[in-house]
């Protein structure tokens, strides 16, 4: 059975969700699932934006066809070549042989590397080109590295809608709400839109920002992303975050804590401090055990707050393995200009506070606070006070 959404009377939605993938990219859990958006413009001449992942292609394939109801399809337009959106474009084409790829030199050089060969008919497009449908006019415009360096996103000037490839898009299946404004955006979505953006693109913010400059030149009424809700309204909120974001900025003044403790002193002491920040006022504090939750929620986190408070036990001369992982992941992203404060732990030998300062000092405007407070085992009276100390020093720079 199809099951596509007409947005206007000449662009219809093909795409599909799934809800049996436990992680995309095969690393990312997507509890709420995971939508492949694709596109159809019905016009003089017909076009796809993108296909879809392998896992909906049925239904995918059923939605193409009961949107172009015995049409030709003329244009398969590929915005981007990552298999989540591209798996179905060699099995599309022995469908409609007829089409015209048109698509980036970069991204006809992958489908041949995906695929084997070309397609038999490619137009290749550079920034600025244009695309006649008939009623409308598509404007190419290049996209580097948000989220690879082939991409490109497809402006139609006639009705102002921007295909926006990856960019503002969002872990979380669609329920039968095409639109932002038809579901509870900023409490349901919003945390899964910053740990999709912050962990697939979020390393590329210089990149981003080239796009977010080029996009405020340009007459912007509805956003069409590869993945999660289509915006109609408001997209001056979904395009702030996006700005927030590939800035580096904190977008809350707010202290995340984050423990990685074996046994629990650690998390103990970790915990404590916690409680005196409450104590001080400090509110909507989050804190994480870092071997339980996964490290795309952290690096997520650690992106949101302006505060971090990394607490780590030692562990064979190194940190113990989650908090590593957190820190090599939040370098990978270009983590930078957030206040941190440290707590270690060690039987014999603690380690952990040197390996995180020297971690951060690799990192971009990394203001760390305070003393280190150094636990051997479990805490004692006097980490109280250390730890009462720094509670102060938080409370005072938030
Ligand atoms: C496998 C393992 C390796 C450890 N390696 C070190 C070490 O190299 N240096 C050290 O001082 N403590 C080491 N410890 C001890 C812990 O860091 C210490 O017991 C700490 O109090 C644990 O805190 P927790 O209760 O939060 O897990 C190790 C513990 C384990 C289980
Ligand atoms: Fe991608
Ligand atoms: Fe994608």
């Amino acid at each position: 059975m199809h099951n596509i959404q007409p947005i206007s009377s000449d662009l219809i939605y093909v795409g599909a969700s799934d809800r049996r993938l436990a992680l995309f990219e095969n690393i990312y859990p997507i509890p709420r699932g995971i939508s492949y958006n694709s596109y159809v413009m019905l016009d003089e001449k017909t076009a796809l934006l993108d296909t879809a992942d392998a896992s909906v292609a049925e239904q995918f394939f059923e939605n193409v066809a009961a949107t172009l109801a015995g049409r030709t399809l003329d244009y398969l337009i590929i915005n981007h070549m990552e298999p989540d959106h591209a798996a179905l474009i060699a099995s599309l084409l022995l469908r409609y042989p007829s089409a015209t790829v048109v698509t980036t030199a970069k991204a006809a050089q992958m489908m041949e590397q995906f695929f084997g060969n070309k397609p038999a008919q490619l137009q290749l497009v550079k920034e600025g080109d244009t695309l006649s449908l008939g009623r409308h006019t598509l404007v190419f415009t290049m996209a580097p590295m948000v989220h690879w360096p082939e991409v490109m996103m497809t402006y139609d000037a006639t009705d102002k809608t921007l295909f926006s490839a990856d960019a503002f898009g969002t872990f979380g299946a669609l329920s039968g709400n095409l639109y932002a404004d038809e579901v509870n955006f900023e409490q349901e979505w919003l945390d899964d839109a910053r740990r999709y953006f912050i962990n697939i693109v979020g390393k590329y913010g210089l990149q981003v920002q080239n796009v977010l400059k080029k996009a405020a030149t340009l007459d912007i009424r509805m956003i069409c992303p590869l993945h999660g809700p289509v915006w109609r309204d408001n997209l001056t909120f979904f395009i702030g975050k996006h700005d927030i974001w590939s800035r580096y900025e904190p977008e809350d003044k707010g202290v995340v804590v984050i423990y990685a403790s074996i046994y629990g002193h650690t998390e103990a002491a970790a915990m404590r401090l916690a409680t005196l920040l409450g104590q001080r006022g400090v509110k909507d504090i989050k804190a994480y055990d870092a071997s339980h939750t996964h490290v795309s929620t952290l690096v997520s986190e650690c992106f949101r707050a302006s505060h971090i408070v990394l607490a780590s036990a030692t562990y064979n001369n190194g940190l113990f393995t989650p908090m590593e992982n957190l820190l090599a992941d939040l370098k990978a992203h270009c983590w930078q200009q957030r206040t941190v404060a440290l707590i270690e732990n060690g039987s014999w030998a603690p380690q952990a506070a040197k390996l995180m300062r020297t971690e951060l000092e690799q990192m971009k405007d990394i203001t760390i606070l305070g003393e280190t407070t150094s636990i051997k085992s479990a805490a004692t009276p006097e980490h109280e006070a250390q730890l009462n100390i720094l509670a102060d020093e938080i409370a005072k720079s938030l």
